[in-house]
């Protein structure tokens, strides 16, 4: 995939961007990047804080695959960021909380928003891969709700990288695991998810728009990104969508 940069001061958001030069018929690889954003978006509707510190951007694909696959590629990114903050880091403490927030000893550090459209055809015109994640910030300037749940790598490791090096090596890793991906399927993609996740094993509750919906242990996760929980009762359950916590 031949990378395409185009970088920006401010955005409202990069995903927003990344639309526009999607429907504006922008190639694979096209990636959008913005030093701060004002109308960050995470899951869930949230609003995803973005000030100048962080790296925030967005990658705009056009993979050839039934649409029903594409929820893989955003378990694809949050093993490609995974394995590139590791190797930056040199550690083995960032996990992946399913479906794909970035921890660092249960504090986030990175998310991903994934949104995809399809042509008249039903077939993928682009998808669009939106990955935040907190490299240079400063955790005294956390607002309040943030400041127990998220935290900032530099800080973490006492170290100094530049967002464009990290960006470098996340896109790196990314291109490798995509064409991979493109090429043999998921295995790959599925085998390192699972080497990396804090999720399997775990008794969870599974919330919806901040609602629990389920509680059990999650016992596997499918080719398609969904996970399997088995309740106390016995029952097993299989979720594709929401988010869970972990007990
Ligand atoms: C989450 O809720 O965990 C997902 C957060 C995703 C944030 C990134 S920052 C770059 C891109 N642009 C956005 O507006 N959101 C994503």
């Amino acid at each position: 995939m031949k990378i395409q940069l185009q970088q920006f001061d401010v955005l409202e958001s990069t995903n927003v961007t990344a639309v526009a030069f999607a429907k504006e018929g922008a190639p694979e690889g096209t990636v959008i990047v913005a030093e701060r954003q004002e109308g960050g978006r995470g899951r869930m509707k949230r609003a995803w804080n973005s000030p100048t510190g962080g790296l925030w951007f967005s990658v705009v694909l056009r993979p050839h695959i039934e649409p029903q696959y594409a929820a893989q590629v955003t378990l694809l990114a949050g093993v490609a960021v995974a394995q590139a903050l590791r190797q930056i880091y040199q550690t083995d403490e960032i996990t992946i909380k399913w479906p794909n927030d970035l921890l660092l000893k249960s504090k986030k550090i990175c998310g991903i928003l994934s949104e995809m459209q399809l042509d008249e055809n039903g077939t993928i015109d682009y998808a669009i891969v939106g990955i935040g994640i907190n490299v240079a910030l400063n955790p005294k300037d956390f607002p309040k709700d943030l400041k127990e749940i998220a935290a900032s790598l530099n800080a973490s490791f006492n170290k100094n990288y530049t967002c464009t090096y990290v960006l470098a090596k996340v896109l790196q890793e990314f291109d490798f695991l995509y064409q991979q991906w493109l090429i043999k399927g998921a295995d790959m993609v599925i085998n390192l998810w699972k080497k990396f996740n804090c999720t399997l094993g775990k008794q969870v509750l599974v919330k919806d728009n901040d609602e629990v919906i389920f509680s059990g242990e999650v016992i596997s996760i499918d080719e398609t990104g969904a996970i399997v929980v088995r309740s106390k009762e016995g029952e097993l359950q299989s979720f594709d969508f929401g988010e869970i916590s972990i007990r």
